[in-house]
């Protein structure tokens, strides 16, 4: 099936490793200018040359998603490079409690309102900020997609990441509630709720080369946690990628205000 998206261009955010960088070069292989965002400036351009080696368009923008003014610096460039946005992917984010390594498990009493702040600002302004940058020129132009990545933890709530469960439900309560605002515009809005995915840079914690056979750890967590049911494995950066390929289609033109889930079977509602 043509997907229908060579000529369009994408901002993918926090794409200079992991899932973002997967959705950038899945949509690049599909004929998609990416601007791959990062952060850290030598991720975003490395990534971007990556896609420009396999013969795609590609350019690099360092920007820290919560900072407005910032993001919207990076839209300015974005559009005097490649003339429009027509497809946001909102991936940048992170469980803080987990990923700094100091205290994996963060109990919500007793922590510091700055992590709060931290993690909001990341996870949910990030997003506004991003959607703000991209939405008036989507609904003059009549067109957009607008896809967010979020966790499961965002649906059902995980313990020991309540401000970034919190933070995931609030991105999935207004693309619910933009869908309806920029329907009429042509504008399509949703989320994809994602597990524990595995890619180069989750290798201390969910290893890429772990199966059940070869890794306890992950054998022990498939038959405890529900991700995987039945599929015996982890989730790889090319599942949601794919994912975004079509909900960023034309072929995804009557779906909005919907939460997809590629996490193994985690929730099934
Ligand atoms: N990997 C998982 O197991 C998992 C599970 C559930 C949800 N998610 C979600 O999927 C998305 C991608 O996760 P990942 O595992 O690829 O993350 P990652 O931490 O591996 O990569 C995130 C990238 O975003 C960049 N970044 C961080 N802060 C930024 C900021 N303020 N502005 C711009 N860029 C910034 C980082 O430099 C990094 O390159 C996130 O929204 C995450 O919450 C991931």
């Amino acid at each position: 099936m043509d997907l229908e998206l060579k000529g369009k261009t994408a901002l993918i955010t926090g794409a200079g490793q992991g899932v973002g960088r997967e959705i950038a070069r899945v949509l690049a292989a599909e004929g998609v200018k990416v601007a791959v965002n990062d952060l850290f400036q030598e991720k975003a351009e490395a990534v971007a040359a990556e896609i420009q080696k396999a013969g795609g368009e590609a350019m690099g923008v360092q920007a820290d998603v919560g900072n407005l003014e910032q993001v919207r610096a990076m839209a300015d460039r974005i559009v005097a490079r490649f003339g429009t946005i027509n497809i946001l992917v909102n991936n940048a984010g992170v469980p803080v409690e987990i990923r700094s390594g100091a205290t994996p498990r963060t109990v919500f009493a007793g922590s510091e309102p700055s992590f709060w702040q931290k993690q909001v600002n990341l996870n949910f302004y990030g997003c506004l900020n991003c959607t703000d940058a991209v939405i008036k020129p989507m609904i003059e132009s009549n067109d957009g997609k607008i896809i967010s990545i979020i966790s499961e933890a965002g649906r059902t709530g995980e313990a020991y990441m309540a401000v970034y469960s919190g933070a995931k439900a609030g991105v999935l309560g207004f693309s619910k509630a933009l869908a309806k605002e920029v329907g009429r515009y042509c504008i399509n809005v949703n989320c994809i709720a994602i597990g524990a995915t595995a890619h180069e840079g989750t290798s201390g914690r969910l290893n890429l080369k772990s199966t059940p056979e070869n890794d306890p750890a992950l054998e022990k967590m498939l038959k405890v946690y529900p991700i995987g049911r039945g599929l015996g494995r982890l989730g790889r950066a090319y599942d949601p990628a794919y994912a975004v390929a079509f909900l960023a289609s034309p072929r995804a033109a009557y779906i909005t205000g919907q939460v997809l889930s590629v996490s193994g079977g985690f929730s099934m509602c």
